[in-house]
């Protein structure tokens, strides 16, 4: 669960007598060599933590199992933030409870210890630990997915979640409850062949190498693990009028998906690093994007893009009052790539929001409005919390994810997935382009099959279909990004200006060398650079110019000539063959990159910039695939 710099596993030992949970600050590699788990303990769960840390710093005492204290009769990791602890921990502190760590997560297994005391006080001996969970998450607020145990339940283990992501993982089920029919509890429990082994995991790509057979777990659900057998329970509302809150439950019935991956996409393969991987595996990652969705008609040809998830709605989304892109990070960056071509298809005003931006300024939203959620976990908690107040709002909602059945797939009324298949780097890099096309497709289908745009459409559509070469092409300049990323290491910034379609390029250039190779980096809108920018330019800072030949071009020359005449230090980005004409006579460096339609250049111009980021965190020394302090889905706020 989680992402971070932190890791423990808590154990419990068959014969009920010792708990074994170590807490490290470090590498979980480092961890697993500290214990031999096959030899030195018969165990019958086990459970592996991860922190990103919003409360309390990185640091043992911190990290989880957090405890109810002496005699560890709770314990429970987590990953998500409680924003009422505080509260809470007053209360608590009033009830003798003493803590150690600083973290939001220590009120939990108090609050189960206290929760279990109250009922045991009140004579009630039957209660279940499902009934503490349940009571524990009426108290909770913030988003969580949380493993609970304890010393009172031996053999059980509870799970639970509410805005944080989790799935139970099943393997070896009997016949007919795999293939696909309703999950039941007690049906589950009473199949003689019971699973074999269950996996609770936030993640997917965790599971996967054990079992495609997944439960997505729903917001307030409680799934209880015993002896092997699976019960789920959730809060019943209409159950509440008469009884104690504790007996307010009932049964949820489930139908088991398929993940649609395969371990080898959790592998590195040849690669030393899954960003490495990721950056050359576009050519295919961009064609399993387009696979089925690009059509070509009749004996005259006529071209045309099908997306089945949005078929219903561009009746609706062509009424709109306008088309709204939210998203974070790379999701974000990808949606402003594609806003120029959305505008010019869709006629529609198309405006973007960063999701927490959004819900700072709590944004107005109407119901005449399309609004789209970018996001390549389709799990990011502050893109989830526009989509509820989208939705709030009436807005239709559509989702762009890169994973089936992840939150924003199931809680917008229709999408697109980008099936650029798993990513594990933090830093995306194939979702970005895989995005960028889903989105230009997007575009495509709105605008419809009319004559006045058809020269247009059909010169994207085989740009489409050509992309994957092109991208083939420009990944031959890895060994010279590499140079140029010996010549920068060095450096403490980089500036990278771009415009028009390209403006998004030098955003997403400049963000992945700030986040893996630790170097600060700005993207900056050319029109802009007078307006401040100019004013740190001298013969020593590095600066990527992007001009590639579009409708911007002879601008971004007058922005070359503008950086030459205060000796700017300069590496243009420019198409092939065009060198001489972007050096203007003055100093630079120039990467050539190859010439495709103007709303699908940010394709290919980020690439050299992704393998400038890679080689510039491999010279330095960094952590390519998990840099410092950033974790791969965001799930808290
Ligand atoms: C995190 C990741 C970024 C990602 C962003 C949005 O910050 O480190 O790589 O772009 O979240 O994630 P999403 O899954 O919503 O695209």
């Amino acid at each position: 669960m989680g992402d971070s710099e932190l890791h423990c596993k808590f154990l419990k030992t068959c014969d009920l007598s010792a708990w074994l949970y170590l807490r490290r600050h470090g590498d979980v590699e480092v961890d697993e060599k500290e214990i031999n788990l096959e030899e030195s303990f018969s165990i019958h769960a086990g459970i592996a933590h991860t922190r990103w840390a919003t409360h309390g710093e990185p640091a043992p005492r911190n990290s989880h199992p957090q405890t109810s204290g002496p005699g560890n009769e709770f314990l429970v990791v987590h990953n998500g933030i409680i924003t009422n602890y505080e509260v809470l921990k007053e209360t608590l502190v009033r009830h003798g409870f003493t803590f150690e760590s600083e973290t939001d997560t220590e009120i939990i297994p108090k609050l189960a210890k206290y929760v279990f005391d109250k009922a045991k006080e009140e004579a009630d001996q039957t209660v279940t630990f499902s009934q503490v969970v349940l009571e524990v998450m009426r108290h909770l607020e913030g988003a969580y997915a949380l493993i609970f145990k304890s010393r009172h339940y031996p053999n059980e283990l509870i799970a639970c979640k509410r805005g944080s992501p989790l799935l139970l993982g099943v393997k070896e089920l009997t016949e007919d409850v795999t293939n696909g029919s309703a999950f039941h509890n007690d049906n589950f429990l009473s199949k003689k062949g019971h699973p074999k082994e269950l996996f609770l995991s936030s993640d997917a790509n965790a599971v996967v190498e054990h079992t495609k057979k997944v439960l997505v777990i729903e917001d307030g659900e409680v799934v209880h693990l015993k002896d092997g057998a699976v019960s789920i329970l959730k809060f019943d509302k209409d159950k509440g009028k008469h009884g104690g809150a504790l007996s307010r439950v009932a049964s949820v019935q489930r139908a088991l998906s398929i993940l649609e991956m395969e371990v080898e996409q959790i592998n590195k393969g040849k690669y030393e690093h899954y960003m490495q991987k990721e950056i050359h595996e576009q050519p295919e990652s961009l064609t399993t994007t387009m696979r089925g969705r690009l059509i070509r008609r009749g004996s005259c040809k006529s071209k045309t893009v099908l997306l089945g998830g949005l078929k219903d709605h561009f009746k609706t989304i062509r009424r709109s009052r306008r088309i709204l892109f939210i998203g974070c990070g790379t999701s974000y960056n990808a949606a402003l790539a594609a806003r120029p071509i959305l505008e010019e298809l869709s006629g529609l005003p198309v405006t973007m929001e960063i999701a927490s931006d959004l819900l700072d300024r709590q944004g107005p939203i109407y119901r005449e409005d399309t609004a789209v959620f970018v996001s390549q976990s389709g799990e990011t908690a502050d893109t989830l919390q526009a989509l509820d107040y989208a939705l709030e709002n009436g807005a239709l909602c559509v989702g762009i994810t890169n994973t089936v059945g992840s939150a924003i797939a199931r809680n917008t009324h229709c999408g697109v997935h980008i099936n650029a298949g798993c990513e594990i780097g933090v830093a995306s890099t194939k979702a970005y382009t895989s995005q960028i096309v889903a989105m230009a497709m997007l575009a495509l289908a709105i605008g419809g099959d009319t004559i006045s745009n058809q020269a247009r459409r059909d010169a994207i559509i085989d740009g489409l279909y050509d992309l994957p070469n092109k991208v083939r092409e420009v990944l031959k300049l890895d060994q010279e990004m590499k140079d140029l990323a010996q010549l920068l290491i060095a450096e403490q910034s980089l500036l990278v200006f771009g415009r028009g379609y390209n403006y998004a390029t030098a955003l997403e250039g400049a963000l992945k060398v700030k986040e893996v190779a630790l170097m600060h980096s700005e993207g900056i809108l050319a029109g802009e650079m007078k307006h401040g920018p100019l004013a740190l330019v001298d013969e020593n800072l590095p600066i990527v110019v992007i001009a590639t030949r579009d409708s911007c071009f002879s601008k971004q020359q007058s922005v070359i000539q503008q950086l030459h005449a205060r000796k700017g230090r300069l590496i243009v980005m420019c198409s092939q063959g065009d060198a001489a004409s972007v050096s203007l006579g003055g100093s630079c460096r120039v990467i050539e990159v190859p010439l495709v339609e103007d709303c699908l250049q940010p394709v290919v111009n980020i690439v050299p910039l992704q393998l400038l980021a890679y080689h510039l965190t491999v010279l330095r020394g960094f952590n390519v695939d998990q840099p410092r302090n950033l974790a791969k889905s965001v799930t808290t706020q």
